[in-house]
Parts: structure tokens; C-alpha cells; sequence
């Protein structure tokens, strides 16, 4: 039997109005857009959802809309720093780098994976450029403590925006991961909490910034932002369609990603239900062993206070010899079929591409705790298509591969 890290997550009702939309001819972004952003907006309880065709896309924008925009001062400049954690995936370090801003590495927390703040005020001491930004991650379906980051970037004169592309559905005192802070990025890659087989968005409570994502995803243009009237107005002589007001990309999303999230979206409680019923599973199957979900105490798994949305279920190896006993744990878990992977990418600063990239980093021996997590830690599956014998067999075979 096998127990995939996902499934394609598509539904008979999500590939007819994948039809439907075909059949009308409306293929590019347009209405079905529109009502899958306010769909979104409303789920997560903010004013503004920017749908993108990825995740990815979506940090990329939220870099560029922060360095060039449309109105007003830039709340970041090139070779300004934005602190992010060591464990991470590449899309969140990239459009920094990209975009010549400095990627400041900080050590993540061992219970929650995610950047730890003690380290982060370390990181700006030692920094040699101005910081001006932090971009956690909100790791595998877990909300940071949105009031704890805000109070930190606060006191440092940071702008918070965060990665919440591993967390649809996950909140924190009741408030939904990327709601805080000046925006979060979601990812709809089909291994997550919906899918709309490639596709994410940014959620911001900002009319202006939000305005600037929208030119930003279009080629810099001015056709979907709330103020056209008043660019068009400024530029008289010029065709109102074909007023460009900032830099741009073409990242824009199509009908059919939209019509496919408008399904998914409305079921999502359903599927978060699903995936942290599995996580408890697992929870009580590992319960005594030498293995441990990683980060699981009574606040993380209460549903009042704090909800976890368990993108993949993160195991820690306890114990002596880990490193090793993980190896071989990983093996037979393999051979009984059910799929693993590293938490992310591991240490990001290990990662080869790193040595292409321009700037002092520090080495990855610098960030022990990223280090011990890439050592000990691994990732199973938690998708909510798993079925009731999948995930027997899952919580079996991990009480039997530490034999
Ligand atoms: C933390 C994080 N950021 C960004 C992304 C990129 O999202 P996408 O695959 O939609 O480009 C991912 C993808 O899984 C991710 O895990």
C-alpha cells in the first residue's frame, strides 16, 4: 500500500468547472478570478486577496510592490536587509535576492520550525546593512504568534510580511496565519490545503498595496486597480487602457486555476477536519516511542485558541544515534510504501545554490538547530485524501520502523 506525501486533490466538481469554463471561452484572468479573490479575502478575514499563478509569484510581487511603488516612498530599498529563517523554501529567499535585496539567515525555533526571535535580534546586531523587514514562514499548516512578530518588527522598525504558503486554514488566537502584518503569500500547488493545480495569491489589509500587486501581477498596468480613474486622469491624451504605473511581471492567474479554488475554498474546513484527524492519529500512534510529532503540546492542538492545518506532519527521532536511526527508519518506511521527505529543504544555507548567490552567508554550521532538524526530522503525509486504510497503515508502519 502506498501513503503519498499528496494527492492531486481534484474532484469530479472541480474538472467540470474546468469544463465549463473551456466551453464559455473566457480563458484568461477575468470573473472567476474576481469571486475566487473575494472568496479567499473573506475566509481569511482581510480586506484585499491578489490572486497570482503561484506561491512563488506571489513572494516575488510582494518584494517588488514593497521596492517600486506605484505612489509614495519605497518601504524598502536595494541592499536593505529582510531576515528570514534557515529553514526555508527556495521561492522565500530568491525574490530576495533577486531583487538586490540581503537575505539575513536566522536560526529557526526547534518546537515551533519556524525563525526564532531571540536569534533574529542577534541577526540585526550583527548585521552589516540596514534591516528592514522580517519574512518568517508559517511552517507545514502551524500560525506563528501574529502578536509576538508584530510587537518584534515594532520595536525594530521592521515591515512583517510573511510566507504563509505551507498554511491555508492554520490560525492563532482566532486569527487566520497572514492576516497581520502588511501581507501574507498563499500557495495553492496541489500537495496543499486546496488546490488549484498551480496557483497562490496575497492576502493584505492594504487598498495601496494591494492596487500595486494588481498592476504588479499584469505587466505594471493600471486596468484592475481601484484608483485607475485618477491615473487615466493624470495622463490625458493616453489610451486608459495602456497605462503602465509600475514595474511588472506577467504572473497572472487563468479562469480555470479560479474556477477549481471557488470549489475548493468552500470546502476547505472539511479538508483542515480531515488532515488534523490524521495528525492526531499519528499523534497517538508514535505516543511512548522514541518518535515525537514535532512541536505538539496542548496549545498547538487546541481548536479555540490556535489551530494547526497540518500541511505534512513533521517526526522528530528522539534518542541516542538519531541521526542514524533515522536513516534506517526512513528505509523501511520507504519499503512499506509510505513516502517521506526532508522538513522543506532542510538547512537552507546547505543547499548548493547558495553558492551562487552573491554576499557573505554564513555558513550552515551557523544555524545548529536548522542543522538538527535536517538531521533528526523527517516528513509523512497528511493529506486529507488519505483514506481510512492509508492511514492505519501510515501509524503501523511508523511504530514499525523503530524496530
Ligand atoms: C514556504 C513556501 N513558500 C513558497 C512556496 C512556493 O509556492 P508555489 O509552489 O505555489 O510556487 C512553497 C511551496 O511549497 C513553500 O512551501
Amino acid at each position: 500500500m502506498r501513503v503519498p506525501l499528496a494527492s492531486s486533490g481534484l474532484r469530479s466538481q472541480d474538472i467540470e468547472a474546468v469544463i465549463e469554463v473551456l466551453q464559455s471561452g473566457n480563458l484568461t484572468m477575468g470573473k472567476k478570478v474576481l469571486e475566487f479573490e473575494k472568496l479567499v479575502a473573506s475566509y481569511l478575514g482581510v480586506d484585499h486577496f491578489v490572486m497570482m499563478n503561484s506561491g512563488s509569484s506571489a513572494n516575488l510581487a510582494i518584494f517588488e510592490a514593497m521596492l517600486r511603488p506605484s505612489k509614495g516612498e519605497p518601504l524598502l530599498r536595494r541592499g536593505d536587509g529582510v531576515l528570514v529563517p534557515a529553514i526555508a523554501w527556495p521561492t522565500t529567499i530568491w525574490p530576495v535576492v533577486q531583487l538586490g535585496l540581503v537575505p539575513i539567515f536566522v536560526d529557526v525555533d526547534r518546537e515551533s520550525l519556524a525563525l526564532d526571535l531571540v536569534a533574529a535580534a542577534e541577526a540585526i546586531r550583527n548585521a552589516n546593512c540596514p534591516v528592514r523587514a522580517i519574512f518568517p514562514i508559517h511552517p507545514l499548516g502551524r500560525a506563528l504568534d501574529s502578536s509576538a512578530l508584530l510587537k518584534f518588527a515594532d520595536d525594530n522598525q521592521l515591515t512583517y510580511i510573511s510566507d504563509v504558503c505551507e498554511s491555508l486554514g492554520s490560525f492563532e488566537n482566532k486569527k487566520h496565519a497572514g492576516a497581520s502584518g502588511l501581507a501574507g503569500s498563499f500557495s495553492f500547488y496541489f500537495s496543499h490545503h486546496i488546490t488549484t493545480m498551480e496557483g497562490g495569491g496575497v492576502a493584505t489589509n492594504s487598498l495601496e498595496f494591494a492596487d500595486d500587486l494588481r498592476s504588479i501581477r499584469s505587466h505594471g498596468w493600471s486596468r484592475d486597480r481601484s484608483d485607475v480613474a485618477e491615473w487615466t486622469h493624470d495622463v490625458s491624451g493616453t489610451d486608459a487602457k495602456f497605462l503602465f504605473v509600475t514595474t511588472g511581471y506577467n504572473v497572472r492567474p487563468m479562469e480555470i486555476q479560479a474556477a477549481i479554488g471557488i470549489n475548493q475554498i468552500r470546502d476547505i474546513d472539511s479538508f483542515v477536519k480531515k488532515r488534523r484527524n490524521i495528525a492526531l492519529s499519528v499523534i497517538e500512534a508514535i505516543d511512548g516511542t522514541d518518535l515525537t510529532v514535532v512541536g505538539v503540546n496542548s496549545k498547538e492542538l487546541s481548536y479555540e485558541n490556535s489551530a494547526n492545518s497540518w500541511m505534512l506532519i513533521p517526526i522528530r527521532v528522539t534518542g541516542e544515534n538519531a541521526k542514524v536511526r533515522k536513516k534506517k527508519i526512513l528505509e523501511t518506511l520507504e519499503a512499506r510504501g509510505v513516502e517521506t521527505r526532508p522538513v522543506l529543504t532542510g538547512n537552507f544555507l546547505s543547499q548548493p545554490a547558495m553558492n551562487r548567490i552573491d554576499g557573505n552567508h554564513r555558513p550552515a554550521s551557523d544555524f545548529p538547530v536548522a542543522t538538527e532538524i535536517t538531521d533528526t526530522c523527517f516528513l509523512v503525509g497528511a493529506h486529507h485524501d488519505l483514506s481510512e486504510k492509508q492511514i492505519k497503515h501510515l501509524c503501523e508502519s511508523l511504530q514499525e520502523a523503530q524496530h
